[in-house]
């Protein structure tokens, strides 16, 4: 049972036949502008819900939990993302407000890394996001809470066939 599992998951293909190309040196000077070509070269390339990344956040302890969850924006404030203060990631930040995303586009073979602090935003956005939900129907939700990582460093991830994998830095390190 488990040797026949590990085999189907050694035979699960990786990347498609066609990657695009990523030259570092070519890339902006600023993380935001490259997140925002590789998200519009996704959409292109028919990438389900590039919006959508890993949240990983850690309580007081340091012990780590993530989930999924929607970029909502990139602005002056940092990258924007929205939960409720009261589930686990909510308290999780209030004990200890630092976070990092991933993004994963696998027809690209792409991976975008961003970590930093995290800062609630405010009330006012914060509602305002809540009404702009797809499906929204005119109801409150007060714990509801718009948040910014203001990114400490980033990484672009560009995976290649000759396994010459490319990653692309911004931050200290
Ligand atoms: C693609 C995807 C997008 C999601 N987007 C959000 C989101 O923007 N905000 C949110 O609170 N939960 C979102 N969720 C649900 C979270 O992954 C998670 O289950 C929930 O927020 C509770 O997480 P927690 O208990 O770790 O706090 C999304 C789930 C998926 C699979």
């Amino acid at each position: 049972m488990s040797e026949s599992f590990r085999e189907l998951l050694r035979a699960l293909p990786d990347f498609p036949d066609d990657l695009p190309d990523f030259d570092p040196d070519q890339a902006p000077a600023d993380p935001a502008a490259l997140f925002r070509q590789w998200l519009a070269e996704a959409l292109a390339a028919g990438v389900p819900q590039p919006n959508a990344c890993s949240l990983a956040t850690a309580d007081k302890l340091g012990r780590p939990s993530s989930r999924m969850l929607i970029l909502k924006d990139i602005d002056d404030a940092g990258w924007h993302f929205a939960t409720s203060r009261e589930s686990r990631k909510g308290l999780e930040l209030a004990a200890n407000p630092h976070a990092a995303l991933n993004f994963f586009w696998q027809q690209q073979g792409r991976q975008v890394r961003v970590a930093g602090d995290v800062v609630l935003l405010s009330a006012a956005a914060s509602a305002a996001d809540w009404a702009a939900r797809p499906g929204a129907d005119g109801s409150m939700n007060p714990a509801w809470q718009l948040y910014a990582i203001r990114p400490r460093e980033f990484e672009f991830w560009q995976a290649r066939h000759d396994r010459r994998h490319i990653r692309h830095r911004y931050g200290p390190g």
